[in-house]
């Protein structure tokens, strides 16, 4: 076995191009003095990204709760919107920034994203969208979720923040629903930082947005609403232009990794992961396992500690659900009794280690740990 990391090894580390690369771009940059405004690395930026994701338009962001919560402003959403407990809590933040009243639908049990059979029965006459999230890079169920939206005449965002680079059939997962917005955080596979993504499908969004992302002036003298300052600036743009180039490589380093985790603790009693699903090209950003107390012997904490005394550290995402932080607690659809799967997941999961360069030997490991650790 391979000794305990002398270094701590967190869930995920930032994948970075090489240097010099980079350097190349600050020089042109310190030469220009165009540092925002939509600078010729930005539109560069917008250009190659949607070309590599295969979406028509994009527009890039400061970060990815900006992107939502533009998005939301974009096709002027109001009084409720049904979402998911089972995520990020920035995805509700979005919600209430916006004046808007989260509604919390469950999720279901096998890839954990919004469960369409759950949806109808939280429509009242005031809901305008949804927001789904395909979590841990999982699709939702988008054709089911399309024809809700489409029969109660409903807009659909999707926080697709985990899947960068996901196909369906061929298809970009970001072509579905009305907007879909995207993270590029530094925790995510394909980082500029700070950074997120509006991807829409038709000019005339793709210029509100435009708008709504620059204080709303559509020219020097015409401010077409109340927008914000959201831009990606010319830095963040330009070094996504050198992440660009190693994408493909961080994906399939981190599908090597997810392989050998999936061989790793394939038939260990008790812990639970997600497979591939057909037709899909994901791009392995997370790995979460889930503990059945009952079997391992052991509760999910404890594994999440035992595996912290040999200095990797976990991450309990989604753990507390959104619906159980104070500001959403007592909202109607936060109760407990309604969101049973969500519950479950929340109080099984633990998020393994994953990232491009994280060696192999760890991963290793890890699953000795988990191996041994059962009771
Ligand atoms: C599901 C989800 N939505 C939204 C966000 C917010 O993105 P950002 O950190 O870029 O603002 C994140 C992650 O950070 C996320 O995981």
């Amino acid at each position: 076995m391979t000794e305990k990391p002398s270094e701590p090894i967190y869930v995920t580390q930032p994948s970075m191009p090489p240097q010099e690369e980079f350097n190349e771009y600050l020089k042109k940059i310190w030469n220009t003095k165009v540092l925002t405004n939509h600078g010729p690395f930005h539109q560069q930026f917008e250009k190659e990204l949607a070309d590599y994701l295969g979406v028509r338009y994009l527009s890039v962001f400061v970060n990815g709760t900006m992107a939502l919560i533009t998005a939301l402003q974009a096709l002027r959403i109001t009084g409720e919107v049904i979402t998911t407990p089972f995520s990020f809590v920035a995805t509700t933040h979005a919600l209430w920034w916006n004046n808007i009243k989260p509604v919390f639908v469950d999720i279901e049990p096998d890839h954990f994203t919004l469960d369409p059979a759950k949806i109808e029965a939280s429509i009242t006459p005031n809901t305008t969208a949804i927001v789904p999230v395909h979590v841990y890079g999982n699709p939702c169920n988008v054709e089911a979720i399309q024809k809700i939206a489409d029969t109660y005449g409903l807009k659909v965002i999707y926080d697709a923040a985990h899947t960068f680079g996901v196909k369906v059939n061929g298809n970009s997962v970001l072509n579905f629903g009305d907007l879909s917005i995207l993270s590029f955080h530094a925790t995510k596979v394909f980082n500029t930082f700070e950074g997120g993504a509006i991807v829409c499908h038709d000019e005339k969004t793709r210029r509100r947005i435009y708008f709504l992302r620059n204080f709303g002036f559509a020219d020097e003298v015409t401010v077409i609403g109340p927008g914000i300052n959201a831009k990606m600036n010319e830095v963040q743009s330009a070094f996504g232009l050198v992440q660009l180039k190693y994408i493909d490589e961080y994906i399939i380093k981190q599908r090597t990794i997810t392989e050998i985790y999936r061989a790793g603790l394939a038939g260990v009693e008790g812990i639970r992961y997600i497979t591939d699903i057909e037709g899909v090209d994901h791009t392995y950003s997370y790995f979460p396992i889930f503990i059945n107390a009952e079997q391992y012997g052991r509760s999910r904490d404890e594994v999440y500690n035992l595996l912290k005394e040999s200095n990797i550290f976990g991450r309990r995402y989604f753990y507390p659900l959104i619906s159980q932080f104070p500001t959403y607690r007592s909202l109607p659809s936060a109760k407990t009794e309604l969101l049973p799967v969500a519950t479950k997941a929340a109080s099984q999961v633990i998020c393994l280690p994953i990232y491009p360069d994280l060696k192999l030997e760890y991963v290793y490991f890890i699953i000795e740990i988990l191996k041994k650790g059962r009771k």
